[in-house]
């Protein structure tokens, strides 16, 4: 059976890996951040925000400055939450992976942010974490995916260091995962390529519950019992 990424994420050495490599850029780049954008123009007073996948909370202190709110996040690198707590400590982050989420309530979020993390969710617990974020998201809330977005579907072999062989990651048009659900439609589609590597993108999708269903009067008549004598 291929092992779980989400276990090497947490209790391996795979999130502490990525912070290594890529902590420093992480935190640099924050500023620049096109959600930074799109939340502004679709949602400008968003009051809580959570990004999964949020390594030093970078991104969450750029949003909490800029509108105010309460930013709280989710990330299995033990070295980027120490590194949050000391550099960040008003920005919450919890030690753990996308999923269930049962500590956050029904509809608690304006505002929930997967940043080049849905690639590294296991398959199998995949449609979990699409229903865990349809709980917390709040009616008219925005959901923000950052992603690398190849043509089509593509399974890519991970090499890091202290990997086992058998880890890959995934890329795929995440959004779609949402849109099957008239609940969901997409605001704004941004594609962009940093280098030769696949282009990236920020899909915005609002949940917007009360236009879901366009009402349709059908009435039951249900047929007369007939008395049998
Ligand atoms: C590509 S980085 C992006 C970090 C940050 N969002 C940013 O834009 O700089 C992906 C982050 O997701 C974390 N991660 C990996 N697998 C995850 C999972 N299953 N659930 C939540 N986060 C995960 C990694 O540890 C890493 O910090």
């Amino acid at each position: 059976m291929m092992a779980k990424l989400a276990d090497w994420f947490l209790n391996g050495r795979g999130g502490d890996a990525w912070w290594d490599y890529n902590g420093t850029i992480s935190e640099q780049r924050a500023a620049e951040n096109p959600v930074v954008g799109a939340i502004a123009k679709f949602h400008p007073t968003p009051g809580r925000i959570l990004e999964v996948g949020c390594a030093g909370g970078a991104l969450l202190e750029v949003l909490a400055k800029r509108f105010g709110s309460e930013c709280v996040g989710i990330e299995p690198s033990q070295q980027a939450i120490r590194h949050a707590q000391t550099v960040r400590p008003a920005i919450s982050i919890r030690c753990g992976v996308a999923g269930e989420m049962p500590w956050l309530d029904d509809a608690s979020m304006d505002v929930v942010i997967y940043g080049g993390c849905l690639l590294w969710v296991d398959r199998s617990d995949l449609m979990a974490v699409v229903a865990a974020t349809d709980r917390i998201l709040s009616n008219q809330g925005l959901l923000c995916i950052l992603d690398m977005m190849p043509p089509e579907p593509r399974a890519v072999h991970y090499v890091s260091p202290g990997r086992r062989k058998d880890y890959h990651y995934w890329l795929m048009d995440y959004a779609q995962l949402w849109l099957a659900n008239p609940a969901y439609s997409e605001l704004d589609r941004q594609i962009y390529r940093i280098g030769s590597s696949n282009p990236s993108s920020l899909v915005v999708l609002r949940k917007d519950e009360d236009a879901a269903y366009a009402p349709f009067p059908y009435l039951y008549d249900p047929p007369k019992k007939e008395k049998v004598a």
